[in-house]
């Protein structure tokens, strides 16, 4: 008999010595192999497994969550997935075959075949059997496969809450879920940034007056024109810059827009990539004057840099001053982060390490101006730290989110 408590219980239920050996192996060892749900929680393989944990009072057991999958690629999975473990009679397999050839007759014996892990030879003799009976009609051509493997978005879990919990993180992703094996944190982190960012509903506004942060939107190249900084005006450039070699063409026009702006004794802090420091030291040297490195640094992994098989867990920050060195605070050259926020923008930094940066380098009521914003972290913690503010990127949605950053803090 074909059971139908669920619509990917496709098989018959197990003997029932079968089920008490697998609910045995389960007391003794727990679940090997993952039960697989769908992103709305329904069981798509593993149903034993499930009714077996049940009846032994187990609650937290490895369950991979799948989404992406369409009904018909649910059903395919599981009836894969269950063939090839079960050891079937002749004739329950053959009443399988059929009942899939009812379902879908217009599937070529090829195709059915491989979902059935059979051979197209065995489907086809079960279909001359369905033809000859009137049960399906003989149709001249088929569908045939398209070849194609779709991935879908994975993740494993091993306790009943973190299973809700990708299944709550995957349907909030939708379409967004990349489709690979994800971490349930990454998961969930990614849809605290989508949903950060679909609260973005307002277009970016040009500032107006003289607020404490005027975010624009321009490159900022353009930015002592679009913002009218007076020159010599600002007290800290605080930024980062892109990690790409490319960038370098633009460092010695950041070391230029810099000298202007910055007061006699200003400072200018720029985290920068491993592999573009020689070229931004050398850029930067031309306008300003070198004072030192710091280092934002953090445990565990890293991104790779592959030529060398270094894992970094570091950021170099790059200090120069505009002429000589004014500043009287002391101050720490490393920041050791242990965060990991990213919900404003890819490369964002963390706030603290921002606001250690910061305050080293400027005090309460100073002007000061991050030109690359991205997230505009720097932009959020002057405002928590009583500096103004002004600062830009060349793409409009960073400068939109930058200002609804700094709505949710106000
Ligand atoms: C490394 S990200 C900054 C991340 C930021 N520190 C944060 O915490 O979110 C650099 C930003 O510079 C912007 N950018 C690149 N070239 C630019 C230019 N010429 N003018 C303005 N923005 C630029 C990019 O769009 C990117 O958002």
């Amino acid at each position: 008999m074909i059971t139908a408590s669920s619509p990917y219980q496709l098989l018959p239920e197990l003997p029932a010595w079968e089920f008490d050996a697998l609910k045995e192996s389960i007391r003794r060892h727990g679940v090997l192999l993952p039960v697989v749900k769908d992103e709305l929680g329904t069981t798509i393989d593993g149903h034993h497994r499930e009714r077996a944990c049940r009846e032994l009072g187990l609650v937290n057991y490895p369950i991979m969550t799948l989404a992406g999958l369409s009904k018909a690629e649910k059903r395919d999975h599981a009836l894969l997935l269950n063939l090839v473990r079960r050891k079937l009679t002749r004739k329950q397999l053959r009443e399988i075959i059929a009942a899939e050839i009812r379902r879908t007759p217009e599937l070529s014996n090829n195709w059915l075949g491989g979902i059935l892990g059979v051979s197209k030879n065995t489907v086809a003799a079960v279909r001359t059997q369905l033809e000859e009976a009137g049960e399906v009609v003989k149709l001249t051509s088929f569908k045939g496969r398209d070849g194609k493997q779709h991935p879908v978005a994975k993740i494993i879990t091993h306790r009943a809450t973190h299973a809700d919990r990708a299944r709550l993180a995957l349907a909030a992703l939708g379409k967004d879920a990349p489709r690979k094996t994800l971490e349930l944190r990454l998961a969930e982190r990614r849809v605290r940034k989508k949903e950060r960012l679909s609260r973005v509903v307002q277009d970016y506004e040009r500032p107006q007056g003289d607020e404490t942060a005027r975010l624009f939107h321009c490159r900022f190249q353009e930015l002592e024109q679009v913002a009218a900084i007076e020159p010599g005006s600002v007290d800290l450039v605080l930024t980062d810059v892109p990690y790409d070699l490319d960038f370098v063409q633009q460092a010695a026009e950041l070391g230029k827009f810099a000298a202007r702006v910055l007061k006699l004794g200003g400072v200018l802090s720029t985290y920068t990539g491993v592999i573009n420091m020689p070229g931004m030291l050398e850029e930067l040297s031309r306008h300003l004057t070198y004072r030192a490195v710091a280092f934002s640094s953090w445990s565990g992994e890293g991104p790779v840099l592959h030529q060398l098989q270094c894992v970094t867990q570091a950021t170099p920050i790059l200090i120069f001053s505009n002429g000589p060195w004014v500043r009287t605070t002391r101050w720490y050259n490393d920041f050791h982060n242990t965060t990991g926020e990213q919900e404003w923008h890819p490369w964002q930094k963390q706030l603290a390490d921002v606001e250690h940066w910061l305050t080293a380098f400027s005090d309460e009521g100073d002007l000061v101006c991050d030109p690359l914003g991205g997230g505009f972290t720097t932009a959020l913690a002057s405002a928590r730290l009583g500096r103004r503010f002004v600062g830009c990127d060349c793409e409009e949605r960073n400068v939109a989110a930058g200002q609804q950053r700094l709505r949710e803090f106000a």
